[in-house]
């Protein structure tokens, strides 16, 4: 490790020396540890960044050639694309029965919208099982497991400040039943965060940076760091089913979409996506459009907050949105191509930029601060930014209630309470299929209170033996 001085003139040539202004008045260790942690940042790269994101945040150019994407509908029959859904949906069997399909799962974020003490996949998704997001997961896996026969490995990603509690977590809850063998932890990169104002790296205490985990993005460097992708070609594993840590009614393992990334006649099996139709132009998700670059045309994940909103509004003849591929942060990735990324030496993701609260140090003061407005800028890299490196990219249009609940808020939208109630819808859904009428309040919206076990269906027909003859009375709360 670097001494002192050594720190110092690396900091002094970045601008950055400040990080070691309480050197003197701390202690052996706390200066072995803030010495180590400068060391493991990559600082002869922030002027760059900080002029670029922090102090002269270019806007982003309006993206050139935008043209709405051509997504496989949800209906595999609708006119628009039509496709074979049982075919697709028997290939994607055949990966999982081969098991070549691995589960990874992004868990790395610091979930400050939320608020909640601990990994985010600890928090607490069922309504009625109290089971954690965690569980739906693993859960979900084990049935997918069952079901083909094949152990599905797992490769979670966490950062270093939430590593431990999430082993932890898992340890304590037997990995639900999981082989612990076939579950990997690995860490993602931190960040340094920056004041808003002077571009300066913060000191959150005296003997400590100020980080944030590098985004989701950074999840294709860890992927071969930490030696998963090693691991995933050890074991045959060929496609990785990626999901975030805060949607419980992902599918883990979707053999449909499995089954079109791989061999779809448009896509090149590099990586592909699931979409969802927006509620309505002013929707805060990123859109799947097409652009042109370089000569080539490209799917690409337009942020909303960079959509050119006149393009956003536009509607077909058919009243819906004509951008109305809303990204649901759920893809399929090959692990050829990932490896051919991160083993690519110019290969970066760009940094995108977030004002946010950080807790901090007064340099002047060495008073301890707790921001109530926006004071920092903390950058990331995101991994849809790798969709328009493939060859050719596809992307699947699913329904949002079958799919999508994420947990980000600690109430309002996309919040536990809306989650539950999209649980609840689904599993209305779901018993409706198979003749089983759940009641209704007099407005239409259910009166009744239900979840479905991962465990037990992956789809309504796999409920069917199951739930025969049952009868749900207003009022119930029920793991079906
Ligand atoms: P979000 O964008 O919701 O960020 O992450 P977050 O950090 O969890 O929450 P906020 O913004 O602070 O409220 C989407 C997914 O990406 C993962 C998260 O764990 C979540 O599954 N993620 C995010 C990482 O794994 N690493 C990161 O650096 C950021």
């Amino acid at each position: 490790m670097a001494g002192f001085q050594e720190s110092f003139d690396r900091l002094k040539r970045v601008g950055q020396e400040h990080l070691l202004h309480f050197y003197p008045t701390l202690e052996d260790k706390q200066r072995a540890a803030l010495l180590a942690q400068i060391d493991s940042l990559e600082v002869e790269s922030l002027p760059g960044l900080v002029e670029r994101y922090v102090r002269n945040p270019a806007k982003q150019d309006p993206p050139s050639g935008l043209q709405p994407v051509d997504a496989y509908p949800h209906e595999a029959g609708s006119s628009r694309k039509p496709w074979d859904r049982a075919k697709y949906h028997q290939l994607g069997e055949q990966l999982l029965r081969t098991g070549k399909v691995a589960a990874f799962m992004v868990a790395g974020g610091q979930g400050s919208r939320l608020g909640y003490d601990g990994p985010k996949g600890c928090f607490r998704a069922g309504e009625v099982s109290r089971r954690s997001l965690f569980e739906f997961f693993g859960l979900g896996i084990r049935r997918a497991q069952q079901q083909y026969g094949k152990p599905v490995p797992w490769y979670i990603m966490t950062s270093p400040q939430n590593h431990a509690s999430t082993q932890a977590y898992f340890s304590e809850h037997r990995s639900f039943g999981l082989d612990p063998a076939n579950i990997m932890f690995f860490q993602q990169g931190m960040m340094p965060s920056f004041d808003i104002r002077s571009g300066k790296v913060l000191l959150a205490r005296p003997d400590e940076v100020a980080t944030n985990p590098d985004g989701h993005g950074g999840s294709i460097a860890a992927l071969r760091n930490s030696g998963a992708i090693a691991d995933m070609k050890r074991r045959g594993i060929a496609h990785l089913s990626y999901f975030q840590v805060d949607n419980p009614l992902v599918r883990t393992l979707d053999p449909v979409f499995l089954g079109l990334h791989a061999h779809a006649p448009d896509s090149s099996a590099e990586m592909s996506s699931k979409v969802i139709a927006k509620t309505n132009p002013e929707e805060k998700v990123g859109v799947f459009a097409t652009v042109e670059k370089n000569g080539k045309r490209v799917v690409e994940v337009i942020e909303y907050s960079d959509f050119p909103a006149a393009l956003a509004k536009e509607r077909n003849a058919d009243g819906s949105l004509r951008y109305n591929a809303g990204s649901i942060a759920v893809h399929v990735l090959a692990v050829s191509f990932l490896e051919k990324l991160a083993s690519d030496p110019n290969f970066e993701l760009p940094y995108h930029r977030a004002e946010k609260k950080v807790p901090c140090v007064d340099l002047q003061s060495g008073e301890q601060l707790v921001p109530t407005s926006n004071n920092g800028v903390k950058l990331e890299k995101f991994i849809f930014d790798a969709v328009p490196l493939c060859r050719a990219s596809i992307v699947l249009e699913t329904d949002r209630i079958e799919e999508f609940a994420p947990i980000k808020n600690a109430s309002g939208v996309d919040s536990a309470e809306s989650c539950a109630q999209i649980q609840t819808l689904r599993a209305v859904r779901w018993l409706d299929a198979i003749g089983i009428k759940a009641p209704r309040k007099m407005d239409g919206t259910p009166d009744c209170v239900l979840e479905i076990d991962p465990l037990h269906g992956a789809e309504p027909a796999d409920l069917r033996e199951r739930v025969q003859g049952l009868v749900i009375n207003p009022g119930d709360r029920r793991v079906i």
